[in-house]
């Protein structure tokens, strides 16, 4: 069985973070987002993976993934020239996928449920789709499935306005071929895209099987920065020991699950866990407070953070608020100098914020 990772949306509203870099590999706890999916895709025994994708992120994934040996999985990548859709997307990886049963993976979702269960299931079942659902307080938001008794899904709507349930599609979907012929049936929506909803709503229209698995735990997909934020933190929450791999002047000065990557420095500084520090990273006369991710070559001095994720090549020196709740991309330098006059100075990209509390 092959899995199929969609990647080659444009992330508009984790602008400006994905101006540089696709949405999927945005790193949460230090680790690209789609490296969670390839995980848990491998732990469901699947080791064929194609990645669609587009042709802006096609390299960034390429240079990033390789041949998925390093994670144990062969990566095929297949290209998405124009955003037609999710449906167009699993279409144009027909000669990929073959005739054989697939699962589809969405790839800006984070979820840690064992996939195993479902899989085998459904390889055995008369079936012709299977999808996974969670319940959402925010049905609008999302493709929602109407189940019935049985727990056979009756009717699904993309992001409906008057929401007939509250379980919505959470992005991971198995599929036999005849999602190929429902495909092949279906028109653009209003936005101009062929919904993989309207080639499931094909399928039930046409008499075959679809059904459900509904999942409680935690799943996040990686839509805004407060789902970054928020999964950082999940992700954190999670992490089990200590691991102080780099130079830590004072252990007494280290508290909680805390993890330092190989050649960093921590001197001087207060280390309140749950938190990860990449490799050569320096931290000075700081504090780094709870769920917060320092990626590599960062160089942080006489400033604190706390509940953060701060991306690789970054520097921060002297900032004399406390830095919360932010996501600081990579290469950024955010500095504070005493020189007169006293100002306020900005690069800052497009569609970047800034909020400053007196
Ligand atoms: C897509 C699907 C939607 C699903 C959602 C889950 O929407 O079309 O059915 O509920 O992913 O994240 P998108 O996030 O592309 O708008």
């Amino acid at each position: 069985m092959k899995a199929l990772i969609l990647c080659a949306g444009k992330g508009t509203r984790l602008r400006p973070l994905t101006f540089s870099n696709a949405k999927q590999l945005i790193p949460v706890a230090n680790k690209p987002v789609i490296l969670y999916s390839i995980e848990n895709i491998r732990n469901a025994g699947i080791k064929e993976i194609g990645i669609v994708v587009n042709t802006e992120n096609k390299m960034s994934f390429e240079d990033k993934l390789g041949d998925g040996s390093e994670y144990e999985v062969k990566i095929t990548y297949i290209l998405q020239e124009e955003p037609k859709g999710l449906a167009h997307a699993v279409g144009i990886s027909r000669n990929y996928l073959k005739d054989d049963p697939f699962m589809l993976y969405l790839g800006d979702n984070l979820i840690f449920e064992n996939l195993k269960k479902y899989t085998q299931k459904f390889l055995k079942d008369d079936c012709s789709a299977s999808i996974l659902l969670t319940p959402v307080p925010n049905p609008s938001q999302f493709g929602i499935a109407v189940l019935n008794e049985q727990g056979n899904i009756v009717k699904v709507v993309e992001k409906p306005k008057n929401p007939p349930s509250n379980f919505a599609i959470i992005g991971v979907y198995f599929f036999k071929k005849e999602i190929f012929e429902a495909i092949d049936n279906i028109k653009p929506s209003w936005r101009g895209e062929y919904e993989i909803t309207d080639a499931i709503e094909y399928l039930i229209e046409n008499e075959k099987k679809v059904r459900s698995h509904v999942i409680y735990g935690w799943w996040k997909d990686m839509g805004r920065p407060e789902d970054l934020s928020e999964a950082n933190r999940q992700i954190l929450e999670k992490m089990a020991s200590r691991k102080i791999l780099g130079n830590v002047d004072d252990m007494k000065n280290i508290y909680g699950i805390v993890e330092v990557g190989e050649n960093s420095e921590i001197v001087n500084s207060q280390i309140r866990g749950p938190v990860i520090i990449g490799k050569n990273t320096v931290i000075k006369d700081s504090y780094i407070g709870p769920y917060t991710s320092i990626g590599n070559n960062v160089f942080i001095q006489a400033s604190e953070i706390e509940n953060s994720i701060v991306m690789d090549n970054t520097t921060i020196i002297n900032i004399e608020k406390r830095i919360d709740n932010s996501i600081i991309g990579s290469n950024a330098k955010l500095v504070r100098s005493d020189i007169r006059p006293r100002v306020l100075r900005f690069v800052i990209g497009d569609y970047s914020s800034f909020h400053y509390s007196e």
